[in-house]
């Protein structure tokens, strides 16, 4: 890991969970099991068909990490141009999203709990998870968000959170986890990147006081093998620096104080095995930041598609050529190319670490 990741493409995830099931089997132990299978997604829409969760299950992962939009909570207005709301253009009036009621919230985590494919990855892989703005509840938003309290205990109930969990009284939903037996360890950090995050363009802060607290001390604790640091927004991608202004997505490249913070911190643990992953963006990414001069080795930010969203449906299907050229026009700032993704987005993907036990699948549109 800490030295060269590799990325390959789709076609050998199973191949290689195959030959990973076999090594943990081989290598029962007393202790906790070796978790070597992690799978990731992000940006679900309870309304509409989730037939993903079928690779998902097939791919049989002990571990799914939910990374935000785990369901699309808040009202979306169409687009208007014209008329009494106007919800685009200079001249709009109204707000293009809108909170939903708390039953209204409920009914939609009821709906996402009960699909049938992701009732059956709960049964058979933990799954933990973060939020983002759409299931934090508004488009957007940060910590001026009024409903976030009340949203923080419908997010918990849907993970299962029990209800004398500390995260229940923290404000916010971070948390961390350590998976596996001594010597091959896993930990996972889920930040909260909505609750405490000031306005968009203040490049203010993103995490909030408490949480760099707690994190300062997760990075600073017991060494494991591998860290993954869980964030909903992309952490490496610059990919605002070089659309801006025309149009900006969220992430920590906007808030470049904030991010340099948490770069520093990561080197300052000294820890080794450290990379990101994020969801939100509607496309599959991995970027890499060269920063060897601080960590030793390069900093990878995996970004899961949407597993019901994808960048490519927001216009009609005729026209949809456009964003695959919009996208290979896109400058790929610290992003890793390869010659199959050249001309599409590269939603496929996976990483392979030195350490061949471990496993991480980046999920994706099907
Ligand atoms: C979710 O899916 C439903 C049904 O297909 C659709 O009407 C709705 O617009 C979608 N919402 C989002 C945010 O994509
Ligand atoms: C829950 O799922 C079952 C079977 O998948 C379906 O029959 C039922 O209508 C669903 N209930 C709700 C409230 O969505
Ligand atoms: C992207 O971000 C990195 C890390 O903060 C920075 O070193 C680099 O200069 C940025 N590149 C562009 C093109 O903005
Ligand atoms: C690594 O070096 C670059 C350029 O010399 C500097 O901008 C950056 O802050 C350094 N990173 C850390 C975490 O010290």
């Amino acid at each position: 890991m800490a030295t060269t990741i590799t990325t390959l493409f789709f076609f050998f995830i199973l191949f290689i969970a195959a030959l990973a099931v076999k090594e943990v089997e081989q290598q029962t132990s007393l202790e906790q099991p070796i978790i070597s299978r992690i799978a990731f997604g992000s940006c679900a829409n309870q309304s509409a068909p989730q037939p993903i969760w079928k690779s998902i299950i097939d791919f049989n992962p002990q571990v799914f990490i939910w990374l935000g939009d785990n369901i699309y909570g808040d009202i979306r207005r169409p687009y208007k141009l014209f008329g009494k709301e106007r919800t685009i253009g200079p001249w709009k009036n109204v707000p293009r999203f809108v909170p939903a009621s708390e039953t209204e919230m409920q009914l939609k985590y009821h709906i996402a709990k009960n699909n049938s494919g992701y009732s059956l990855l709960r049964k058979k892989s933990q799954v933990i998870g973060t939020w983002d703005d759409h299931d934090y509840g508004l488009n957007d938003a940060g910590k001026e968000f009024s409903d976030k309290i009340v949203n923080q205990k419908l997010m918990l109930d849907f993970l299962d959170e029990p209800q004398d969990s500390p995260r229940r009284k923290q404000a916010g939903v971070y948390a961390s986890y350590t998976f596996g037996p001594k010597g091959k360890q896993v930990k996972v950090i889920l930040l909260d990147t909505r609750y405490h995050r000031d306005p968009l363009s203040s490049d203010g802060s993103i995490l909030g006081d408490s949480q760099w607290t707690w994190l300062k001390k997760e990075l600073n604790g017991p060494k494991t093998e591998i860290t993954i640091i869980g964030s909903s927004i992309q952490v490496l991608s610059n990919l605002s620096a070089t659309t801006g202004p025309l149009f900006y997505m969220e992430s920590w490249g906007r808030f470049p104080r904030e991010r340099d913070r948490l770069f520093k911190l990561i080197a300052s643990s000294k820890r080794n095995g450290v990379f990101f992953i994020s969801g939100d963006v509607h496309f599959g990414e991995i970027a890499r930041y060269d920063c060897a001069n601080a960590t030793g080795y390069p900093l990878y930010d995996i970004t899961s598609s949407g597993l019901t969203q994808a960048v490519e449906k927001v216009i009609p299907e005729p026209l949809a050529f456009l964003v695959e050229v919009a996208a290979w026009l896109t400058p790929t700032t610290m992003r890793l190319i390869s010659p199959n993704c050249r001309y599409r987005s590269c939603t496929y993907g996976m990483v392979l670490s030195e350490k061949s036990w471990f496993l991480v699948l980046s999920l994706v549109e099907i």
